[in-house]
């Protein structure tokens, strides 16, 4: 069932169709304001367990699961949430998630035999709606196939997962278009895993003692002892060599090597690349449309007619540190 919303004002009756499909363990594809996820009742082991094949994801990999009221939470979690209490209060419904000791309930398959869950309380309104007419908790990755960038249009869930799904409702093009910022609470310190539209800064501004790991600020691609599973996995790859300058003074070195790249840069860089070809990702005036189309543009690549793809990277702050994290999990070569 393929279902076509207005993003702001969803007709319940439509949506209220594809929540049966959750609540009979099938599993569907809605919209987020992060990027579109995959679906299914977050306490049926079977309908989980289709999302990891239908990705083609590895089973140690765990899920977000997604609530729309606190009261889900009680569900969930098998601890004290107070030290989470004045994020959650800053950007609760929205692209944070949280991650608490789980329920001894919650099943394995959903966390990856982890003893911990990731909880998000999405605000898109089709994902809201969604959540409160299938009234169960919903276990949801990124609605793509494995490896391959996450979808923020309802065309990428039909080119990754058409036919493998049970519905996949259609709200347009989701407005943040990178995933969440994800926070571990479950341990002594809080700690970020995943940087995400909610940045470091503004977090740091309701908890103090926010720590970054290492890997995260580091110029390496991956952390040497994987904190969250999903961070061991290479990500959001376009099928040809993807190089990422972040040194400008190497660009032309990098430039004469693929006489033939388009170059993929911000509105005020294009003129630099006269006579090469371009792909505009968003304005440094407005960073966010930068987050917003980062996705859409990796997956173009690969239709371009040409060996390899440069793209020019951004100074690592706000928004952009959070792009910057994507792109270097995305590039086959990083030049710096
Ligand atoms: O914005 C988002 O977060 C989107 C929308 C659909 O909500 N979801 C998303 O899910 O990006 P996914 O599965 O693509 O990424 C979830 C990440 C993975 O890297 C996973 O390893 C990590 O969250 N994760 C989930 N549960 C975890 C846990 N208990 N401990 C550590 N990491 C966890
Ligand atoms: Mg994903």
């Amino acid at each position: 069932m393929l279902v076509k919303v207005d993003p702001l004002k969803p007709v319940e009756d439509i949506l209220r169709k594809v929540a049966d499909l959750i609540k009979e363990g099938g599993v569907v594809a809605f919209p987020t304001e992060t990027v579109y996820g995959l679906g299914a009742d977050c306490f049926n082991i079977s309908a989980v367990l289709k999302i990891f094949q239908i990705k083609r994801r590895p089973a140690d990999n765990p899920l977000i699961v997604h609530i729309y009221d606190i009261k889900q939470l009680q569900d969930l979690i098998d601890q004290d949430y107070e030290k989470a209490c004045a994020i959650m209060d800053v950007f609760w419904p929205g692209p944070v998630t949280l991650i608490f000791r789980k329920k001894s309930y919650v099943p394995k398959e959903v966390t990856g035999g982890l003893e911990t869950v990731a909880v998000r309380m999405p605000s898109h309104p089709v994902a809201q709606k969604f959540l409160r007419l299938s009234g169960t908790p919903i276990a949801a990755p990124s609605a793509n196939l494995s490896g391959k960038p996450s979808p923020t249009r309802a065309e990428h869930v039909i080119e990754d997962l058409y036919g493998l799904v049970d519905a996949i409702i259609d709200g347009g093009e989701t407005p943040l278009g990178i995933e969440s910022t994800i926070i571990d609470f479950s341990r002594e310190r809080p700690i970020l895993l995943r940087p995400g539209p909610a940045t470091i800064e503004e977090i740091q501004k309701v908890i103090q003692n926010l720590e970054i790991p290492e890997f995260l600020l580091k110029k390496t691609n991956e952390p040497t002892r994987p904190l969250s599973p999903g961070m061991s996995y290479r990500h959001y790859a376009p099928e040809k060599p993807l190089i990422l300058v972040i040194d400008y003074n190497k660009l032309d070195e990098v430039l004469l090597r693929y006489p033939d790249a388009p170059v993929i840069c911000a509105q005020e860089l294009v003129s630099k690349f006269y006579g090469r070809r371009t792909v505009v990702l968003g304005t440094l005036r407005e960073p966010f449309t930068i987050a917003q189309n980062l996705f859409h543009v990796l997956r173009t690549v690969d239709s371009i007619t040409a060996s390899a793809a440069i793209v020019v990277g951004f100074e690592s702050k706000g928004i952009l540190f959070s792009v910057m994290n994507r792109l270097r999990k995305a590039a086959s070569e990083i030049v710096e």
